[in-house]
């Protein structure tokens, strides 16, 4: 049978799928930079009771009540304003309407990489053309080589804040010089790490029209699987992104778990310390290249051995890790680790005990 295809975007050329990070059976995972103490235990009382209670009725849309409660609650958790906050099906689903917004067929968008990938394919599914800076040997970015990337075109300009996968953050002063040399370009800055870091980068917001941050639930709050993200943004932009963003993009359930997981402030405590003194321990542990990291994840240098020998030598182990050569920039030899519990976290260390004869020796 002749197998024919109509016509797509050409945009659409040389877009790679997303990779997330690999979920094997029975093995240790350590790919996605997820919760290993998974969301508060409110989370699944309160969907259950809201079910049997009847208050959760899955027959009809969210309701837009308890929108504006999830925003209020994310308000108050950031201190802004509900006027300054919007939602999505995480910073996916806010990147997405954000991309629509302000990227149209030829603008650009500058990614100093390596980073999140998603950043690169969404620019391009939209048309736009992404201009990549590259970071200095300490994965920090050069303030002066992303303000010469910048031109007539650029309409946006990412920075993750902390970076994934290299856990390093950007300071207030440079994005302030960042957003007031390129003020026709809106900063992005993806905070999807921030409460496992030392300080926010938001206050940019109220000193710049142009800048704003995106967060998640699906790191600090265990709610990956739910799909919970927002954006605190300028004012001026709240209306248009309602009128961009698809409507009851965060589902009844992801709602009701958000607001209850926000609320539980010793669950984030216990999470952020599992997470400072696991990297601190990685860190002191690693008889290898660590780099400093203010996420939930250590980045590894492994050379002189390849990062994909090394993630199957784990994989053998039960242990699955995230080989950071998909990341656009980045070499091949860097590994990207989730903090884990302590008991994973050891686990991750006696893999990379030195035995006689291998350099990874256990490996
Ligand atoms: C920097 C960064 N931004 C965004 C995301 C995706 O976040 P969400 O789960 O809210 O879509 C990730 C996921 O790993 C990430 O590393």
């Amino acid at each position: 049978m002749l197998i024919m295809q109509v016509p797509i975007r050409a945009s659409l050329a040389d877009i790679e799928e997303y990779k997330p990070g690999r979920l094997v059976k029975g093995a240790i995972k350590l790919s996605s930079n997820e919760n290993p103490l998974g969301p508060s235990p409110k989370v699944q009382t309160e969907i259950l009771n809201s079910i049997k209670s009847g208050k959760l009725n899955l027959s009809v849309y969210p309701w837009e009540r308890d929108e504006e409660r999830l925003k209020e609650e994310i308000a108050e958790y950031t201190g802004m304003e509900r006027d300054n906050i919007v939602i999505g099906a995480g910073i996916d689903g806010v990147l997405d309407t954000l991309v629509k917004i302000f990227i149209a067929e030829g603008d650009e968008a500058i990614i100093p990489v390596p980073t999140f990938s998603l950043y690169e394919s969404q620019v391009k599914i939209a048309g736009g053309k992404p201009v990549y800076t590259t970071r200095e040997s300490d994965f920090s970015i050069s303030v002066d080589d992303l303000i010469a990337a910048s031109g007539e075109k650029t309409r946006l300009i990412f920075i993750a804040s902390p970076n994934n996968p290299t856990g390093n953050c950007m300071s207030e002063s440079e994005v302030r010089e960042i957003a007031q040399s390129v003020p026709d370009a809106m900063v992005i800055i993806d905070e999807a790490y921030v409460e496992f870091a030392e300080s926010s980068l938001e206050k940019q917001i109220e000193e710049n029209a142009n800048v704003l941050v995106l967060r998640t639930l699906s790191k600090a709050f265990g709610l990956a699987g739910l799909r919970v993200g927002y954006a605190i943004v300028p004012k001026w932009l709240t209306k248009i992104y309602k009128k961009v963003s698809m409507p009851f993009t965060v589902n009844s359930i992801a709602l009701i778990a958000a607001m209850t997981a926000l609320s539980d402030k010793e669950h984030l405590r216990r999470t952020v310390e599992l997470v400072r003194r696991g990297r601190n321990y990685l860190r002191a542990n690693m008889h290898l290249k660590v780099y400093p990291s203010q996420a939930n994840f250590v980045l590894l240098d492994v050379a002189p051995a390849k990062s994909s020998e090394v993630y199957n030598a784990l994989l053998n182990k039960g242990i699955v890790v995230r080989d950071c050569s998909s990341f656009r920039g980045a070499g091949n030899s860097l590994i990207r680790i989730s903090i884990g519990t302590p008991e994973q976290n050891e686990k991750v260390v006696e893999a990379f005990i030195p035995s006689t004869g291998n350099r990874f020796l256990s490996l």
